[in-house]
């Protein structure tokens, strides 16, 4: 039996696709099999929510206004058909998406799955850092699954996805993004989103991998702590309007999924090389390393076949990094 959800899932999804255009009660209710009395029903529940209609006799309905923070039903109606998705789980508040999805995995929920939160209390970047993630403005998204993939695989696994979802913001909105090694989303200098990968390994074969992603949407410069007003930036602030989030959510579903598939479909390591070169920001650029050893400077020269920053330094050295932080020097 279709659940009250499925039917708003429908009834959204047809007002979606005839844009400014109006659906009429009659179709609707054709369309699910049930009276208009229900249809207006289901349109009562939307109103709830934050959704908006506007009526006219003999034409029907339309949107007139959607929910600006995240709404699964919206987020679910703008998604492609074409795929199966793993399941979504959305939430108002969670201290980390990261830390709720090794929570579920731990507990022996059923795997893949993305969870989605409107808001993280202890949103968590790389190097204990804290991931600002006020309500509503923003994205905060952790994958959560079980793959069979040997350990020494992922070591490309973070640049990979930050390339699918870089690509699928360029499709999407026509903005260049980048990536920025080792984790980083990238616009013309400024951070716009961050990702923070984390496995359970047992016995030399990964257990449990969790991707998260957190994504600068709606965030105006006004809003940031003082210490990322330099450094950060938010797609509506690069689009110059307003972006609609859940649009935004299902776009970075999608490119999570469509990601994660081709990653498990085969050895990426030479479609990586191919498609690296497009999104890496730092190649040619001077930056500076923060490594154990103290900070080297020197131009970036893209990455070894491990996924390693090489970098040839201004000695005219070449020292290869796994990991830390890099910045872009202004020369
Ligand atoms: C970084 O740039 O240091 C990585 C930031 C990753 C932030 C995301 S937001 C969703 C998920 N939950 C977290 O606590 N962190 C990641």
């Amino acid at each position: 039996m279709p659940s009250t959800d499925d039917h708003s899932l429908i009834i959204l999804k047809a007002l979606l696709k005839a844009q400014d255009g109006f659906v009429s009660g009659n179709a609707l209710a054709e369309q699910l099999g049930v009276s208009r009395v229900s249809v207006w029903g289901r349109m009562e529940q939307l109103r709830s929510q934050g959704f908006e209609f506007e009526a006219i006799r003999r034409k029907g309905y339309r949107i007139s206004k959607k929910p600006d923070s995240l709404n699964a039903l919206l987020t679910r109606a703008y998604l492609k058909e074409s795929a199966d998705y793993p399941e979504l789980l959305f939430l108002k508040t969670i201290d980390s998406t990261n830390d709720h999805a090794s929570r579920l995995l731990a507990n022996d929920y059923e795997a893949p799955f993305i969870v989605i939160s409107n808001q993280q209390t202890l949103g968590r970047g790389r190097m204990g850092r804290t991931w600002h993630s006020p309500p509503s403005s923003n994205l905060y998204m952790s994958f959560g699954s079980r793959p069979y993939v040997q350990p020494n695989r992922m070591q490309l696994f973070t640049l990979w996805m930050g390339v699918y979802v870089a690509r699928h913001l360029r499709e999407q909105l026509c903005l260049k993004v980048g990536v920025k090694w080792p984790n980083d989303l990238f616009f013309d200098g400024q951070k716009l989103g961050g990702m923070l990968t984390e496995a359970r390994v047992d016995a030399d074969s990964l257990r449990e991998l969790v991707f998260g992603i957190g994504l600068n949407v709606n965030q105006t410069n006004d809003d940031w702590p003082k210490e990322l007003k330099q450094t950060a930036t938010s797609l509506r602030e690069l689009c110059g309007e307003e972006q609609d989030l859940n649009k935004t959510a299902a776009l970075l579903i999608e490119a999570i999924f469509t990601g994660y598939q081709a990653f498990l479909a085969g050895n990426i390591r030479t479609t990586f090389e191919d498609m690296w070169p497009e999104f890496d920001i730092l190649n040619g650029q001077l930056i500076e390393a923060e490594t154990r050893q103290g900070n080297l400077q020197g131009v970036a020269k893209g990455l070894d076949n491990r996924g390693s920053l090489i970098l040839k330094t201004t000695e005219g050295k070449l020292a290869t990094l796994n990991s830390g932080e890099v910045h872009l020097k202004r020369r």
